[in-house]
């Protein structure tokens, strides 16, 4: 039996190479052109990136979008982003283009940068929130002035071969489409103008491309059981002792050690566990209500998580009552699905989720609503089937190492040692 679950758990654990996510089944982000003016060589365009993800944003150190050129265009300005290299421009004279390489890749501005390099929605380090969690962020923009390039919808030609690293790979980039031009509100809000031209370019997520390994586990206990097995060991070749480091090491006090890494390398903290680790308690039994402590710790040294996010399916998530010090949002993919929601950090409050160290943890408690037909503590009923942070899918503990509950009688079991526990868990903020 045993063997048989391993191996169901095996096949659960690898099925998510495909792109297609059923919690998030419109999620994309889509890049769009839109041609503001014609110029004697070329053209001007406001390049439009819109996350449509719901639960997956782009952190820091943000997005970087490359593109290949049909023909022999040139970067003549940017505003509100920059390449990263200028390329070949020797044939040039006098003025000389922002970037003439073939293939371009724009990165966007850090905050605070002058007035005059400043577009809308631009210079905030590449990041962008997810749809669910901040429509209103989920945007950055810049403009771009190309030379050598065709001068009228018929002669323009479209970019080619578009990527897109968010700050990791993952994301595939389908052809740049012509689509209806946008139309835009004129200053004054009463009249409407129109890009002469627009395209787009879609880009979806796979976790499968992203990384080999999940990037964060999911552990549970009971108040009937404290313990509960940690993480399973080593998912993700933290024991290559070259890539995890002891909490007392020396270079952790290494300058500049914590400085994140345009490849996302984590430097990850010897504990056995993956970069983030997410951990759901079963915490409180009342009659007609159920209270469950989610905490989520960070164990790499090289990240701060901005705008986190942890996305659970539970059936019980159909009846949140309250959820205490973080926020949370029903996620509805589909009409049919009632048992998935997101949570995110408070503003200001725990919306960052800092480095590993004695600040790198959030935690939360969830008071849910009994359905006196559904609910039990059978079968692991109590525990989460999915569990998604920062959007990446996470590894759950395999269903036979699952953390004993009692019957759901709940005057039975919440007894004193229930009491004492919960007080001692209030009292110590630990699970
Ligand atoms: C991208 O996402 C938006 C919003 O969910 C959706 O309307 C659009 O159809 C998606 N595009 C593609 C090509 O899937
Ligand atoms: C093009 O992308 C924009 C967002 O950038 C979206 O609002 C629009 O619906 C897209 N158009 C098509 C035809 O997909
Ligand atoms: C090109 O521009 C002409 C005139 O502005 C317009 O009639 C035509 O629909 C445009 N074609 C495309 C593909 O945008
Ligand atoms: C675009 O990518 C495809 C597949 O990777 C490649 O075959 C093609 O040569 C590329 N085109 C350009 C213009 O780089
Ligand atoms: C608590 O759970 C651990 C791990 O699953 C198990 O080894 C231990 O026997 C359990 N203790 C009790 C009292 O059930
Ligand atoms: C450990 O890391 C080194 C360097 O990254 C690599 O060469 C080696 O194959 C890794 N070993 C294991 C067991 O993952
Ligand atoms: C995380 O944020 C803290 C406080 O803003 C900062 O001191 C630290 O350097 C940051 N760490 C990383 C890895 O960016
Ligand atoms: C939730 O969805 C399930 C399955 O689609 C359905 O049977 C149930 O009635 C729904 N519950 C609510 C409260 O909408
Ligand atoms: C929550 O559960 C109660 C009791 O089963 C039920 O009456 C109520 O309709 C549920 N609410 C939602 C939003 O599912």
């Amino acid at each position: 039996m045993r063997f048989v679950m391993s191996v169901l758990y095996f096949l659960v654990f690898f099925s998510y190479a495909a792109a297609y996510d059923p919690l998030d089944p419109n999620g994309n982000i889509t890049i769009k052109w839109d041609i503001m003016s014609w110029t004697p060589d070329g053209y001007v365009a406001v390049v439009t990136m819109n996350n449509f993800q719901m639960y997956r944003h782009i952190m820091s150190p943000g997005w970087t979008l490359g593109w290949t050129w049909a023909k022999k265009e040139v970067i003549w300005s940017m505003v509100g982003a920059q390449t990263t290299e200028q390329g070949d421009c020797s044939k040039f004279k006098g003025n000389v283009p922002h970037c003439c390489k073939k293939n371009p890749t724009v990165v966007d501005l850090l905050p605070g940068v002058p007035y005059n390099q400043q577009f809308q929605n631009c210079c905030k380090g590449g990041v962008v929130s997810s749809w669910g969690q901040d429509p209103t962020s989920s945007v950055s923009s810049f403009q771009v002035s190309i030379g050598l390039a065709g001068t009228s919808n018929k002669t323009v030609k479209l970019p080619k071969n578009f990527t897109l690293l968010g700050p990791g790979p993952g994301y595939t980039c389908g052809p740049a489409k012509i689509v209806p031009p946008t139309n835009f509100l004129t200053p004054d809000r009463h009249g409407k103008t129109q890009a002469l031209m627009t395209w787009n370019v879609t880009c979806t997520y796979s976790q499968f491309l992203a990384r080999k390994h999940p990037s964060c586990c999911v552990s549970f206990s009971s108040f009937s059981n404290e313990t509960f097995p940690p993480c399973p060991s080593c998912p993700c070749g933290c024991e290559n002792k070259t890539k995890c480091t002891k909490s007392d090491s020396k270079l952790l006090s290494v300058v500049g050690v914590n400085t994140p890494r345009k490849d996302n390398t984590p430097l990850v903290q010897c504990t056995s566990h993956v970069p983030g680790s997410v951990h759901w308690h079963v915490k409180l039994n009342y009659k007609d209500y159920w209270r469950v402590k989610v905490a989520i710790t960070n164990f790499n040294y090289r990240m701060n998580y901005t705008l986190w996010t942890l996305v659970a399916q539970h059936p019980n998530l159909n009846n949140v009552t309250q959820v205490f010090s973080f926020d949370y949002k029903p996620l509805v993919p589909y009409e049919s699905i009632n048992d998935t929601g997101m949570f995110y950090g408070m503003k200001f409050y725990n919306d960052l989720l800092m480095e590993a160290g004695p600040f790198g943890n959030v935690q939360s408690e969830v008071l849910m609503q009994k359905d006196q037909n559904t609910f039990t503590f059978k079968q692991g009923w109590a525990f989460p089937r999915k569990v998604y942070f920062n959007g990446d899918e996470c590894m759950l503990p395999p269903p036979d190492t699952y953390p004993f509950l009692p019957n759901s009688a709940y005057q039975k079991i919440f007894g004193i040692s229930t009491v004492i526990y919960s007080m001692l868990f209030l009292l110590i903020g630990l699970w």
